[in-house]
């Protein structure tokens, strides 16, 4: 039997949830599984305490890399049960791992999750690390997402941009054509700060559909010098994490207010940090005929969707749904075309949007029973 499905298993950087799916891109793409692995609260500490510089790292980082393996072996295995899918299809499975440090200007990338257990327990050829052959050629080691959105989602008739709005978010554009370049970048905060702001304040993981944000007022002097961070500025090849931003960053720009505003606009403020610094990005490409498509946790919030729309107006706004790609799972499937890459000798990245010096074949494997 030919085996050729892929499993994908990403855990980004919100820590919301491990996603794992099943895809098959022979004849075509089919999204055939998915399944959401809860991270127990207990992980979900001990990943949020290896996040900044900490007593005993070495230690901890080791500990936590077995049980975030045994989790993604897990996560993969349920899919599998859940799903009755035979295991003598699946070619392999790609585990982004779980990133605790991305400090690109130092050349330096850290995803943890042993990929020796995740083989090992599903007895299934796993691809990992995915990010450092990257940096080792040069390059960022992110985003990596563009090569995938660019096999999936080119049009020949429609210049898109696909947005993925996770814990960052990140930007592919795609030129009308079939061999135009693939370019890429991430544009700052998707809904690390909204989600760091109301954990603070309201005890909630995340502020479902910027409600809580809806009852508050952009303070325009707040949003005016949280954009001044030079990150916005900057040129391409450029990625970014929980390094920059997070609620110190937030704390530091309310320092410098002589009014504070009160928490309920803080939260309405980076709502429109996150769409503003998005809809800049795109409006800065100055492309016509231009269809943007969402993807990842944020597409779902309606009011960053609304205000995406006006500011990206006349522009066509959608998700990926309507491209056949449910943006839950985009950037998981992702995961799984790289490790289909990598068995197959292809390169992953885009030198163009990592700033390699050449095309690459990522990761590292890890054979199966
Ligand atoms: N209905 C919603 N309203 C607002 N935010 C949402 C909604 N659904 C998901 N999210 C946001 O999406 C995030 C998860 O997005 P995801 O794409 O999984 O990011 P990551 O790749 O960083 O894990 C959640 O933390 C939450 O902030
Ligand atoms: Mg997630």
């Amino acid at each position: 039997m030919q085996a050729s499905i892929y499993i994908g298993l990403m855990s980004g950087t919100s820590l919301d949830s491990i996603d794992a799916v099943a895809v098959r891109f022979e004849p075509t793409f089919e999204l055939i599984a998915s399944h959401s692995e809860a991270i127990p609260a207990a992980i979900d500490r001990r990943i949020r305490s290896m996040l900044s510089p900490g007593e005993n790292e070495i230690e901890r980082l080791g500990l936590l890399d077995l049980e975030l393996g045994e989790l993604f072996a897990q996560a993969a295995l349920n899919l599998i049960e859940k799903h009755n899918l035979n295991k003598d299809e699946i070619a392999a499975i790609g585990s982004h791992g779980q990133t605790i440090r991305h400090r690109p200007e130092a050349n330096f990338t850290l995803q943890i999750g042993d990929a020796n257990l995740i083989a090992e327990r599903t007895g299934i050829t796993t691809v990992a690390d995915f990010r450092r052959r990257d940096m080792a050629a040069g390059g960022q080691g992110a985003p990596l997402v563009p090569a995938f959105h660019n096999a999936l989602f080119r049009s020949q008739e429609h210049n898109r941009i696909l947005v993925n709005i996770g814990g960052m978010a990140n930007l592919t554009i795609l030129e009308a054509g079939r061999h135009t370049a693939v370019r890429g970048y991430d544009t700052g905060p998707g809904n690390v700060l909204m989600d760091s702001w109301i954990q603070q304040h309201k005890n909630s993981s995340y502020d479902k559909d910027g409600q809580w944000a809806a009852r508050g007022k952009t303070n325009s002097t707040l949003l005016k010098n949280m954009l001044e961070l030079p990150f916005f500025q900057e040129t391409p090849p450029k990625s970014t994490g929980r390094e920059q931003f997070n609620s110190l960053w937030i704390r530091q720009m309310l320092n410098k207010q002589d009014n504070p505003p009160p928490p309920v606009d803080v939260q309405a403020t980076l709502l429109d940090l996150t769409a503003t610094s998005i809809a800049d990005a795109i409006n800065s490409h100055h492309l016509n005929n231009l269809q943007i498509y969402l993807c990842g946790g944020g597409s779902h919030n309606s009011r960053l969707k609304s205000q995406l729309s006006f500011l990206l107006k006349p522009h066509y706004l959608s998700t990926t749904a309507e491209l056949g790609l449910d943006p839950d799972w985009v950037e998981a499937a992702a995961f799984a075309w790289l490790a289909q890459r990598t068995l197959n000798q292809k390169s992953g990245n885009i030198p163009e949007v990592t700033g390699a010096s050449g095309y690459r074949p990522l990761g590292a494997i890890y054979w199966g029973n």
